[in-house]
């Protein structure tokens, strides 16, 4: 098998990282606009109203919301076939719990999407990115209640009725398996470290599962040509040293982090290892005969994740040398691999692995919608050479075209991340750039917004016109 004449080339932003315009034209807040900057040292910090004083990185961030019109121009000179990006929730829905939309809100995303189909670039929607309304977090406590199911259902059959002509590949939850580490970006929830705090996580996961399914058999029921996936956080695990115990770690993580969500959204309910996890935890869910059958009748399309590094874990604290960053944070440091100045090891092999055993469980196609480097940029005489930059890519395009080719996964398509540089999600630092266009914005968001092109945008200008074959 080779690279399909159809392959989904193209890039990926979140609404909350690069549109800014935080609430121009009735747009309410979102979780993310309360999100302080960080650092790579310094964890982003939250308030609960705004502070004037305080910098806020999702408010400016790139303001792709004046800039879309330019920045879509410079993706189609690409020749990108996809471009991925999230529809701000509280644009849509101020509150979360409004009956009617904001007109203006769904104006804007019409707009974009028709500068993406004059060009031949099909949008792929993120519904949910990190960017939840604020009101429902107030209200109830987003995803830890049942109510915030209905919150979303009103807005998915709002943008599925308006935008199912221009956008037919949608995700709902990005990295909804993130939620096993912060509960508040990926499901707008704060929880409490209490002796509940395990079994409340579950149920709220299993209310966006709830919610996932319905939103997908919603979707088909409008437009049967639609198709709808999930969005995990995804890495290949490895086992530091040759202990079956530290197999059986790696197993277990697998089985945590990703088989538990791919196994509900997949299979259609909570499969016999779904339960063992729950037994184990001591966890009963509240499941109704209701949402049974939403799970069963709503399983996904595709699967997609996001593919950055890989995680290597040992129960020999002789073996530990020192832990290992990334957006799956935690494990030893890998010696057979480089690290980012940020810590995030670079495993491009990973990825083949990991597309073999996800397509050899499932065997449904899939879609990796983020995979890139997030490196610190230098102009220098009007020009940027991010070499490192299209190393890490051409690396790893090199290996999913193996999985492709040579062990046959159905994969879909490839975006990169932050194809236009965005702030980071982890950090909120602007200097953590992955795109192949360079925003002139800083940390504090100062600078004058104008638009670059990095010798990355070349290369992958190439990359795509001759469908992965030249990728030198
Ligand atoms: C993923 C998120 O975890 O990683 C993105 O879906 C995020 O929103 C990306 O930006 C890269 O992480 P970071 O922290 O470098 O921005």
């Amino acid at each position: 098998m080779s690279i399909s004449k159809d392959f989904l080339w193209g890039g990926a932003v979140a609404a909350n990282q690069c549109e800014g315009a935080y609430q121009e034209n009735g747009k309410g807040l979102s979780i993310a606009d309360l999100r302080l900057a960080g650092s790579k040292d310094k964890k982003r910090g939250f308030t609960p109203e705004i502070d004037e004083t305080l910098y806020y990185p999702s408010h400016k961030a790139i303001d792709f919301y004046h800039h879309y019109k330019e920045d879509i121009a410079l993706l189609a000179e690409m020749g990108f076939k996809m471009f991925r990006l999230s529809i701000n929730w509280s644009r849509i829905f101020p509150n979360g719990d409004e009956k009617e939309p904001n007109e203006e809100g769904l104006k804007f995303y019409d707009d974009v999407f028709d500068e993406c189909l004059k060009y031949n670039i099909q949008p792929m929607v993120t519904i949910s990115h990190y960017e939840s309304p604020y009101g429902l977090m107030k209200k109830c406590n987003s995803w830890e209640s049942r109510e915030m199911i209905d919150y979303f259902m009103n807005y998915c059959r709002v943008i599925f009725e308006r935008y199912h002509t221009k956008v037919k590949y949608w995700l709902t939850f990005n990295e909804i398996n993130l939620a096993l580490h912060s509960t508040y970006s990926a499901l707008g929830m704060m929880l409490e470290k209490n002796a509940d705090y395990e079994k409340k996580l579950f149920q709220a996961l299993h209310h966006a599962f709830v919610a996932g399914a319905k939103a997908g058999a919603l979707a088909h029921s409008i437009d049967p040509s639609l198709k709808v996936g999930n969005m995990l956080a995804a890495a290949s695990v490895y086992a530091g040293t040759c202990d079956p115990q530290d197999n059986l770690l790696v197993q277990k993580m697998k089985d945590q982090f990703f088989l538990y969500f791919n196994d509900v959204m997949v299979k259609g309910g909570y499969t016999p290892k779904c339960q063992a996890i729950l037994k184990e935890k001591g966890i009963t869910l509240d499941v109704t005969k209701e949402d049974e059958e939403a799970l069963r009748k709503g399983t996904i399309d595709f699967i997609s994740f996001s593919y950055y590094q890989s995680v290597t874990l040992t129960t020999h604290s002789d073996h530990q040398t020192g832990s290992s960053d990334g957006n799956i944070a935690g494990g030893m440091k890998n010696p057979y691999l480089t690290e980012s100045k940020w810590g995030w090891n670079v495993d491009p092999v990973g990825l083949r692995i990991l597309l073999n055993e996800i397509y050899t469980t499932y065997r449904i196609p899939l879609f990796i919608v983020e995979n890139g480097y997030g490196d610190v940029d230098h102009i220098k005489d009007g020009q940027i050479h991010d070499a490192d930059r299209i190393d890490y890519l051409r690396r790893h395009i090199k290996e999913f075209k193996k999985a492709i080719e040579k062990d046959g996964v159905d994969l879909l398509g490839y975006t990169t991340w932050g194809c236009i540089d965005l702030v980071s999600a982890g950090t909120g630092e602007m200097s953590k750039r992955y795109g192949f266009i360079y925003v002139d914005v800083d940390d504090e968001g100062q600078g004058t917004f104008k638009r670059m092109k990095k010798d990355s945008f070349e290369w992958y200008k190439k990359v795509i016109a001759s469908n992965g074959e030249d990728l030198d």
